[in-house]
């Protein structure tokens, strides 16, 4: 399905994106427009970003794996107990 029209970016396009961006950095945040670089192109519109980013919260590799998430927090827990 065609997500974008301006750029004829599908929901495939923005998973196979999404998918490889976590897979070459687990801590990356990922926003439309890192999507929107990794595919090569650039938001024109703007109309499809409602639809663009309900597309991308269906992806499972859009969020940072759980492990990683308050890391910071985690580091400067253990510093303070030692
Ligand atoms: S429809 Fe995506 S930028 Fe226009």
């Amino acid at each position: 399905m065609i997500v974008c029209s301006c750029n004829a970016i599908s929901d495939t396009d923005i998973h196979a994106a999404i998918d490889w961006m976590r897979a070459a950095d687990p801590r990356t945040i990922i926003t439309p427009g890192k999507v929107y670089h990794a595919l090569g192109k650039r938001p024109d519109c703007g109309g499809c970003m409602p639809l663009f980013l309900s597309t991308m919260r269906k992806n499972d590799n859009l969020e940072v794996p759980a492990e990683l998430r308050g890391l910071r927090e985690t580091l400067r827990k253990r510093k303070s107990h030692t």
